[in-house]
Formats: C-alpha cells, structure tokens, sequence
C-alpha cells in the first residue's frame, strides 16, 4: 500500500467537572483530523477540454514562453506579448493588469499571465511566523493566515503564492526553519493541509482565493551543517517517513502547484529529478498541477565555468550546460523554469535533437493550462483597481484581531517559577531591551507587503494595557545585511545597561524583549550558534540583580540554546516573530488575558553541540545514561535530553492527562483501535491544553522512532472541568514505510502513550493481528 493521509481521528466530550462518561457516542472528527481530510474535488468546468484545444493551436515557441516563469525584475511587455507563463514578486495592481492586457489582448492566444508571489505569513496582515503557527497546534491559526493572506494577495491580481513551505527540520543553525511547522512530519501533515484549505478554498477560482505552492520539494530542510542550499542525503524510509508527508496532505487537500527545490538529494537536484518529481509526486500521488523550479535552480544544476560557458548560476555539476540542464530539468518532471531561461532558449534545439520529447513538453504546458483554467484566470483575468487600491482591502480591524488571536495561540510558556506571570496591569512595568520598542522585527522574514509601521510594538502593546509603562533599551542588535553585518554589533555594549537597570529599579516588573532581529531568519540566515547574540545575557543577569520579577519574552526564529536564560530568568515567554500584533499579544499574554497554551513543534537543545536533536528519532543498542561510557551520549552533558522537548509548553494552569484507554486489545491491519484519555483542567482559571498522542512500534522489520506523534487535540477547560478526546488509528499511524519505499504493517505489539508532550508517560499496547 502506497502513502495513507495520516488519520489519527480524535474526538472530544465535554464532561461536567471531573466525572468521566463511558463512551463519546457521536465523536466529531479533531481539529487535526478535520485539517487532513481530503478536499472535495473542485468542479471541473470542462477544464480538460479546453486545455486540450488550447494546447493544439499552440506553436513550439508558444508552448515555451509558457513553461517560462519571470521575476517582477525581469518582465517586459514583449514578454507579455509572446505569452509567458508566470511573473512573480510583481504587486503593483497596475502593472499587473497592464501585462495581463497585453497577455490576454495582444499575445496571439491570449494566454492569461500567472501572477505569484511569496505570501508566506501575510501579504499585508503579518501573522506570526509559520513556526509559532505550528506551536498554538491549531490548524484554525494557520488557516486564518492562509486565508487572509489569499484574500489581501487575490485582490491585487496575484493568483498563485509560494506557500505553505513544509519543510521538515532538525536543523536550528539553518535560518528557514522559521518557515516551516518544525521537526514533526504529523504537526507538519496538519498545518500544511490547513494552510492550502484556508488559502484555495473548495474552488481557487473564487476571487479571494489563490493557488498554493507546497514546498520545496524535497529534503530542503535537512542541508548538510545548516548551511542553507547545501546537500541532502537520506534514507528511503527516511525520506518517505519524515520529509514527504506533509507535502502529501498538501496535495490533498487539493494544493495544485509545487516547488521544486535547490539541494540535491543523494546527488541529485531537486529540479531534475525524475525519481522525487515523476515517480512519486506526479505518478504515485496523482499529482495532476505543475512544478515551478525555484530562482534559478534549474540553472543551478550546470557545473561551473570553465566546464561551462559564463551564463550565470551554476552548481551542482550535474549538466554540462544550459541545454542539458534544460533537458534534465524537464525531462525529470520540472514544468515551468524560474528565472533562468534555459527550457525557454534551448528547446527548440533541444526537440530536433530529440534531447526532449514533445509529449513532455505538452504535458508540462497542460498542467499550467491546468491550473490556469482551474484559477479562473481565462474568466476573470483583470484587476479591480479600485479594489487593488483601497486601503480597506487591506489590515482590516477583523484581520487585525485574527492576527493578535493567532499570536496569542502561539506563545509558548516555557518557564514560570514561583507563578512569575501573568502580571498586575495596575503595577508599574517597565519594558526593557533592543527587541523592547520595535516594529521592524516583529514582522518577521516575510513580511510581504507589510510595513513596519503597521506593527504593534511590545512597548505600545504593554503600555496599552499598563499605563505609564516605561523603556529602556539596554542595547542595540544589528538590522544590518551582508556583507555590512558584523556579528560583533549585536547587543555589543553595555553603555545603556545603568539606565535599563534604573527603569526596573524605578518598576514593579519587567519585561525584558530580548532574541534575534528578523534578518537573522528566513533564506540565506544560517547561524553557527544559537544563543541570544550579543551581550543580552548579561544584561538578563543586570536586571536579575535588582531583584525585581521579570518575564525574558523571546522573539526568535529557531531553536535557541536557552540553559543560562532559564538560570538567571523567573519566567521565559517564546514569542516568535508573532508579526503586526506582536505588542497587543504579548501584553495579552503577560497580563493574563490569555492564558498560554502553546507547545513546542521542534525541541530546543541544551548546546548546539547535540545537534540535530527530535524527539522522533531512532533507538539504538547502547541508549544514553549518563552513568556509564560505551553508550550514544555526550561526554561533557550530564543529560541527553534537549532543554525544553518537543510538544512542551506551560500554562497559567496545571492539567492532568490520565485514564488512556483502549477499545480493543488486537486489531486486524485494516481495522481501527480507538484510544481515549480524559484531560482536566486542576487549577483556578480557565486555559488550553494539547493532548498529545504517540506511537511506537517496538519490534519491527525495521528500527522505529521511539516515538511518533499520530494525534493531538488543542482544548480550552474552564477550572474543574474534564474532557475525554477519542484518537481513531488505523493502518497509515500504526505501518511505515521501509526502504523500497513500501507501506508495510507488520504484526505485533504498538506501544500508545499519551500526555502533555513527548515525554509521556503514560502507555497502553495493543496488537496487530496481521499484515
Ligand atoms: C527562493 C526561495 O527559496 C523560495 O522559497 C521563494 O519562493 C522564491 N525564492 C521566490 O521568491
């Protein structure tokens, strides 16, 4: 059996306080379940048909301007005339619907144009970044994003967006794991299938919605050393256990288009292979829309001059030239060229010399004819300018309150002795540090068409709720790029510490905003360490001194090495970037409007030396215990767990998770096993907890991860009150795939645990009777 949506069905019953019903006799599908459910089928229209006559009066020439994709720099209104394919990273309304009438009304065919761009986590109304969205484990917040993100792109005749980026990562150093759902392929399934639901829709074709492109197809989060763009190598069951997943329930849920990706994976370029672009996406998946290179990655396949001729980007060394690297790229299954041209320039020459084959190059053009139909383009191909240009298309007051609920569900509590927080808004606070007064960085990465000014900082964001809040800065981080940036400009001097020492001295409390700036995450930001850059440390350790409480609230793209912050720091609140509404939700947070409920989707290491570290990963015959030698651990740690684990978060209440049950003890490899727990809230106010629910299978043909997440459940409990939350499993949580890349169930013992995040406790097994 081939790839299975993954199915942990869960289902929830509210309980009066504490007592515990026998069964949930109508269980509504969870949230997580809900998000993964295949996407009914858009209605076709005739599309098929049209883009068969289409295509047959299409010329050679014709057919490869549309497998051409242009950046805003590049395009001409010659190329609008010839009919090119896609334009992305263009957003000027007017523009767009200038080259889209020259497309539509003076190219021969009029071929609509394809116009993308990257909304990532909002064009205008900057959400959280795509990792804090995968810390509320709720699908609604990464939905809410896409949809809103669909509608404000949409609205300036963008069509397509370069989202959502699923990259699995077990890779800190390497800056854009900030835009993926972290290290997990199940939290990673859910987001993704959110995302392409709330951005498509049921139909693309509507007019506030856009086609997603999943990427980037495959293995890009796993670069060697973190170094972004650099070699993957894996495993099949690697591969098709943690790293294509998501990108499956993408495509389910009816995402169209997809991004092929720069690194190589066991050699070969993402964007010329036939193995990942053809047989799995394209041939086992059904996947019926096109694929879109990344900038110049098809370029990027040539070898480098001298081998080659001078023409710009060269890498891999996988193709001799422009014309091979054209035929590599479309031959494995890339349909459409980003930014270099060389499927464009060189197929003609490459169809006489029968390097390429017509039948290839026309399904590549049918799949973006495909889409084109399906996106209504042909109907509606023009911008409304009014619309395109009215301030109230855009960061509506109700975008602006999904944006602060979002960032709210995304903070992560990771520390809180003594009941640090939540704080008096009638005390005096202070807020202090680099991070404390600013709008840039909140937005994050993408910021879109964002602007900085639209940001909430934390200061306004504090003082709007705790009047007469004060600041200090302490000091300064660097916004600066390479090759101006100097690491030794972060947070360098302690001039302004005596003065962000007196601020907390003059408070009751402080907030101490401290972390990265948004140039350190994103493309092309690999870090070699990753603690809090600069000198912030010590100027944690000067407020300590004065004795006052106080919250180090991160804001942060990664992972960072948190061992000395949670020494010397009562409470630790991880912001994120949580974009325009970054200061109301962080005052939201602190002064107990919202109770924390988020959990960690990527754990965070002691040291940087224990890298990669996940909570999924294989056992081995010598496990760690720190007493003994000949065993997989660190010499120099005392412990061989991350800092802070995978699916681990605070709240300002406490819960139990207790009483897992089982329906059955043994099940056929076709049948369903239905495991419940009851989570209570046992503390004095109402609050989320995410019930988590894994797997392991301890003896299998091959080594199985000591866990895996196959369930979780985000649920908000009034003080007292108790839920029961079913989790339905079937073969796709309980088999795996192996190194044919076969889904296999095998018989025998399933270990269940279930809990509060990966350390879970408690277990149940049952059995599968068969294969
Ligand atoms: C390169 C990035 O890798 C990709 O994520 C992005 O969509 C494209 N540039 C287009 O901006």
């Amino acid at each position: 059996m081939k790839l299975v949506a993954s199915a942990a069905i869960a289902a929830v019953t509210v309980l009066a306080a504490t007592s515990v019903a026998s069964s949930s006799p109508n269980p509504r599908p969870s949230r997580d379940e809900a998000a993964l459910a295949p996407t009914r089928a858009a209605p076709s229209r005739g599309v098929e048909a049209k883009v068969n006559a289409l295509l047959a009066k299409m010329t050679t020439q014709e057919k490869l301007q549309q497998v051409q994709l242009l950046s805003d720099g590049q395009v001409t209104d010659a190329d609008a005339r010839v009919g090119v394919g896609g334009v992305f990273s263009l957003v000027d309304p007017a523009k767009i619907d200038h080259l889209q009438h020259l497309a539509v009304e003076e190219s021969r065919l009029g071929i609509p144009i394809l116009f993308a761009y990257d909304t990532i986590h909002g064009y205008r109304t900057i959400f959280p970044v795509p990792l804090a969205a995968a810390s509320s484990f709720d699908p609604s917040v990464a939905r809410a994003d896409a949809s809103i993100g669909a509608r404000e792109s949409a609205v300036v005749g963008l069509k397509q967006i370069y989202s959502p980026m699923v990259d699995v990562s077990h890779e800190p150093r390497w800056g854009r794991i900030v835009e993926g759902n972290g290290e997990d392929p199940y939290v990673g399934s859910v987001m993704a299938a959110a995302r392409v639901k709330g951005a498509q829709g049921l139909d693309y074709s509507a007019r506030n919605k856009v086609v997603t492109s999943v990427k980037h197809f495959v293995g890009y989060g796993q670069p060697e050393g973190g170094r972004d763009y650099d070699a993957t190598d894996m495993s099949e069951q690697r591969l098709r256990n943690l790293y294509l997943p998501p990108f499956k329930a993408a495509i389910d849920a009816g995402s169209d288009t997809v991004m092929c990706s720069f690194n190589t994976i066991n050699g070969v370029p993402g964007c010329a292979n036939p193995y990942t672009e053809t047989d799995i996406l394209k041939d086992e998946w059904g996947f019926d829309g096109f694929i879109e290179s990344d900038y110049t990655a098809v370029a990027e396949t040539r070898a480098c001059p001298p081998v080659t001729p001078n023409e710009g980007s060269c890498g891999h060394g996988t193709a001799a030239d422009g014309p091979e690297a054209a035929a590599n790229a479309l031959m494995a299954g890339t349909d459409s060229e980003m930014v270099s041209t060389y499927i464009r320039d060189y197929g003609a020459q490459l169809l006489s010399q029968r390097r390429i084959t017509k039948s290839r190059l026309d399904d590549a053009v049918r799949r973006i004819l495909r889409v084109k139909f399906r996106a209504g383009l042909f109907e509606h191909p023009y911008v409304n300018q009014a619309k395109a240009t009215d301030p109230a298309s855009f960061l509506t007051p109700a975008d602006r309150t999904a944006a602060r609920t979002a960032a709210g569900k995304s903070m992560v509590l990771l520390q809180n002795n003594d009941a640090t927080l939540p704080f008096d808004s009638t005390k005096k606070t202070a807020v202090i540090g680099p991070l404390g007064d600013n709008q840039h960085d909140m937005l994050g990465p993408w910021w879109g068409r964002g602007e900085d000014a639209d940001a909430v900082s934390v200061l306004d964001g504090i003082a709007a709720q705790s009047p007469g809040a004060t600041f200090a800065q302490g000091c300064t981080l660097s916004n600066d790029e390479p090759p101006a940036y100097d690491p030794a400009n972060d947070c360098a001097s302690d001039d302004g510490f005596a003065e962000a020492v007196a601020a907390a001295e003059a408070a009751d409390q402080v907030v101490l905003a401290l972390g990265e700036t948004r140039e350190m995450s994103g493309e092309a930001t690999t870090r070699s360490t990753l603690d809090l850059p600069g000198r912030q440390q010590e100027l944690i350790d000067a407020i300590k001194a004065t004795g006052k409480p106080f919250v180090v609230v991160l804001f942060n793209g990664r992972p960072l090495t948190l061992g000395a912050v949670a020494e010397s720091s009562p409470a630790i609140l991880e912001a994120w970037f949580p974009g325009v509404e970054a200061g109301n939700a962080v005052a939201d947070v602190v002064f107990g409007k919202v109770n924390p409920g988020g959990k960690l989707p990527v754990s965070f290491p002691q040291r940087l030396g224990q890298v990669p570290i996940y909570y999924n990963h294989e056992p081995t015959g010598r496990p760690c215990d720190v007493t003994q030698k000949y065993v997989s651990r660190y010499r120099d740690l005392r412990s061989c767990d991350p800092l802070y684990s995978f699916g681990f978060g605070l709240s300002y209440t406490t819960f139990s998770v207790s009483g897992l049950s089982l329906d059955r003890a043994s099940v056929s490899p076709s049948g369903k096993v239905r495991a419940t727990v009851t989570v209570t809230n046992t503390g004095d106010v109402a609050g989320d907890e995410v019930v988590q629910l894994y797997l392991h299978d301890p003896v299998s043909s091959i080594s199985q991860p000591v866990r895996r997440l196959r369930g979780f459940e985000r649920v908000t409990l009034k003080p007292g009150e108790s839920r029961r939350v079913t989790f339905t499993l079937d073969r796709s949580d309980f088999g795996f795939y192996d190194n044919r890349g076969d889904f296999v169930v095998e018989p025998g013992q399933i270990e269940v645990y279930a809990g509060d995040s990966s350390q879970a406790t408690m277990k149940q097994t049952f059995t599968v009777t068969g294969r």
